[in-house]
């Protein structure tokens, strides 16, 4: 569905107080969807991340033999046909705005023995796909048909008993490692992934929870190698989805640059491997307490006090990319308000995001008045030490990160900041503009 396009402006008011708790993850929400139609009985999940992301994936799952029901608000219910029994779909699978969506869906499809059209939005139509389909190829499955590049749309028919394969993923990338083991949940042998640099590790999880045989060793210094048993018979669980760090990156930020600010945010995923941008923030000088880690659906959580604090800039080690690489928009909207420079180091794959981001990002920082640079891979930030021009308008490319923001730019600049899109923000953050405006955020 197209939505018009909604600008919003964002202003500087009074600091942000009081309590939030952030969505659910968006990538353990998509896993919780896949894996209940990939196990046989019932699946309940709690606190699902309701946005338009996440509710294509559970489209796609019911297109593919799923009875998905919403039972309450985030709480769902998924009666699954388990691995090697599902359905052909009989109309085009679309993902949206989704990157991991249409990915993770591909290794389903790829290593089952069905055919299945692959399309989403302007922005997914630009995303590289042949990542995902090298090693599909390679476990049988066949591509039919495809736009120039290896981009959706695209026909995908399946291996119905895929070839058991060792994999070394080209880029340190969830999405593809994802791709490879879902793929392999119906292969008859063992599938094994080897990653340079350890990216996030949910589906990994998941699967260990539901049973299948999975192993997990690190490899040389950073890197993991993943070896999964084929066809095992998942055994539903429930699942409750802790707080996605990606949007609570938003609110962290934002409480850190208004000044006076004081907010806590409740229950926020603090697994290592997403956490990236909370260690960044700390090295820069923020005011964050880590208060009452436990641990809430095989997943470490906690509650964060963020209070106001001036930042000094930092230099991002290229290393620590797999684990904030969807944080780099909101952090260079915080190194904007830094004293001195901030380099973030190693962001190739943000030119691969829901948008160009290493460019957007660019962009929208000289529209509110800052200078960044971009030398090679590297971002470089001159922070004007709290106090950063705005005005301007931001061009946010149908990206969700992109208009969040740099809304939370203008909540703190001189001047107000407007966007030329806010609709996509519904994709990952729904309810992003009235929490926020209970903290005392101005938009209009
Ligand atoms: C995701 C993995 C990341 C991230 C995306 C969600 C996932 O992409 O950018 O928003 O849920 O697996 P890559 O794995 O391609 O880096």
């Amino acid at each position: 569905m197209e939505v018009s396009a909604q600008r919003l402006t964002a202003r500087r008011g009074g600091p942000l107080r009081g309590r939030i708790k952030p969505p659910g993850d968006k990538s353990i929400s998509h896993r919780a969807l896949i894996l209940g139609l990939l196990s046989i009985g019932e699946t309940a999940i709690e606190g699902l991340l309701e946005g338009d992301d996440v509710l294509h994936t559970a489209d796609v799952c019911r297109e593919l033999g799923a009875d998905v029901v919403r039972t309450g608000e985030g709480c769902w219910r998924v009666r699954g046909c388990g691995v090697g029994s599902l359905l052909a779909p009989r109309k085009t699978l679309d993902f949206g705005n989704s990157g991991t969506g249409m990915r993770l869906m591909m290794g389903v499809v790829g290593g089952h023995g069905i055919t299945a059209s692959f399309d989403g939005d302007a922005s997914l139509r630009k995303r590289p796909m042949r990542r995902i389909l090298d090693p599909l190829l390679l476990m049988g499955a066949e591509v039919l048909k495809q736009a120039e590049g290896g981009r959706c749309p695209l026909e995908l028919k399946g291996a119905s008993e895929p070839i058991p394969i060792e994999y070394r993923t080209p880029v340190a990338s969830a999405q593809i490692k994802s791709a490879v083991l879902l793929a392999g949940l119906n292969s008859p042998g063992r599938t094994v992934v080897i990653e340079p640099e350890a990216s996030r590790d949910h589906t990994e999880r998941m699967l260990k929870y539901f049973g299948a045989g999975i192993e997990v060793e690190s490899f040389g210094e950073n890197g993991r190698k993943i070896s999964l048993e084929g066809r095992p018979e998942l055994r539903p669980a429930p699942i409750a989805v802790p707080g996605d760090p990606s949007s609570a990156a938003f609110v962290l930020v934002a409480a850190t640059i208004v000044p006076g600010s004081d907010v806590i945010i409740e229950s926020m995923m603090m697994n290592p491997l997403r956490t990236g941008l909370l260690t960044t923030l700390l090295e820069m000088g923020a005011d964050v307490e880590i208060n009452d880690r436990r641990e809430e659906g095989g997943e470490e959580v906690a509650d964060l006090r963020v209070r106001a604090a001036e930042l000094r800039g930092v230099d991002v080690p290229a290393g620590r990319a797999p684990s904030m690489i969807d944080e780099y928009p909101i952090l260079a909207v915080a190194a904007a308000f830094a004293h001195g420079q901030t380099r973030m180091r190693g962001l190739n794959e943000l030119r691969v995001k829901e948008s160009d981001r290493l460019e957007a990002v660019a962009a929208g920082l000289r529209a509110a008045g800052i200078e960044p640079r971009i030398i090679g891979d590297d971002l470089i930030v001159e922070g004007h030490g709290g106090d950063v021009p705005g005005g301007g308008l931001v061009a946010t490319h149908l990206d969700h990160r992109i208009a969040m923001s740099f809304l939370c730019l203008g909540l703190a600049s001189r001047r107000p900041v407007e966007i030329d899109d806010a609709s996509m923000i519904a994709t990952s953050f729904p309810t992003f503009r009235p929490q926020m405006e209970r903290l005392g955020a101005q938009f209009a």
